[in-house]
């Protein structure tokens, strides 16, 4: 079959089964190009908790499609690719977790959506990047515990008024960008605005214009009157930051922006995944009544 006939096969299959297509952000341009839906972590999940459709089809990681099965119990959410996990999430578990909560007993454990189920289930309340300075923020305490990232973690750190202890988790995609990458990227597009995802390290972050999650930069580069912009996060956000602004140029610093996992879903998985309505991710009911409660919290914060 031609990517063409594949990309007809697939929508034809989501119709017979009356199933959601939702990509995150860097998915490939091919899985973007056909998804109903494209988003955020955070965005995605709130349109898997609204959808009435009964399957959910995630093209993401794990605990994007661990996010969307919490907080729509009854649906079937399907990850078209079982291996797609994210290192990040990876760098903290519930034993882990357990022990620092010993170790600062009094503090709110505040855990970012890039975690697993179990972890979310030591946790008080989750967040993501485009919301993590307003949920702390929202939070009736003086100390929290910010799991698992450290670069969100010091960058919510700088905004509250709060002691804050921090995991020292971290995304190798993210921090792959380098200093000098920027400046080089600055000195040859001298007029362009650099927009960061909270997951680059300090020193990158401290040189943007502009801070935000992936969704925040579609916002932000539609809505900006400059023409060229430098884009700290993973590539597959390029794909409809261009379709979106024709006019428009986004640099890419680094080619080492490229989170391998995100990758991973090709056309051909998704179109087995329809065939066969697997692979399914589920979570046992004692964690996900747990987790689903970190979730609905976050979701119940008022956005700013
Ligand atoms: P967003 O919440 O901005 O989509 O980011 C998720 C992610 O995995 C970033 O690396
Ligand atoms: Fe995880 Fe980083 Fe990939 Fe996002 S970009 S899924 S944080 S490894």
């Amino acid at each position: 079959m031609t990517q063409d006939q594949i990309k007809a096969r697939i929508l034809q299959l989501a119709e017979e089964h009356n199933a959601l297509l939702m990509a995150h952000n860097y998915q490939r341009d091919e899985i973007q190009e056909i998804a109903h839906i494209t988003g955020d972590s955070l965005a995605l999940s709130i349109e898997a908790a609204r959808t009435d459709k009964q399957i959910i089809v995630f093209c993401g990681v794990h605990f994007m499609a661990e996010s969307a099965a919490l907080l729509s119990p009854e649906k079937i959410v399907l990850l078209p690719r079982h291996d797609a996990g994210c290192p990040m999430a990876d760098m903290v578990t519930p034993e882990g977790l357990r022990e620092l909560k010993k170790q600062h007993p009094k503090a709110t454990v505040v855990t970012y959506v890039n975690s697993s189920a179990a972890v979310k289930a030591e946790s008080d309340i989750c967040c993501t990047s485009s919301n993590a300075v307003n949920v702390v923020r929202s939070l009736d305490c003086d100390e929290v515990l910010l799991v698992p990232d450290r670069n969100l973690g010091r960058y919510i750190a700088s905004q509250v008024d709060k002691t804050c202890h921090i995991w020292e988790g971290f995304c190798p995609t993210h921090e792959r960008l380098k200093v000098a990458q920027i400046e080089k990227a600055r000195a040859d597009h001298p007029d362009a605005i650099f927009m960061a995802h909270p997951e680059c390290a300090p020193e990158i972050l401290a040189l943007a214009d502009h801070i935000c999650s992936t969704s925040g930069m579609y916002e932000y580069a539609a809505a900006s009157s400059a023409t060229t912009f430098i884009v700290g996060t993973e590539m597959g956000i390029l794909y409809r930051l261009r379709t979106q602004n024709p006019g428009k140029t986004f640099i890419l610093p680094s080619e080492g922006l490229i989170c391998p996992n995100m990758k991973l879903t090709s056309l051909e998985d998704l179109l087995k995944c329809l065939e066969t309505l697997s692979p399914r991710v589920t979570v046992d009911p004692l964690t996900a009544e747990k987790a689903r409660l970190t979730l609905d919290r976050m979701l119940a914060v008022p956005r700013d």
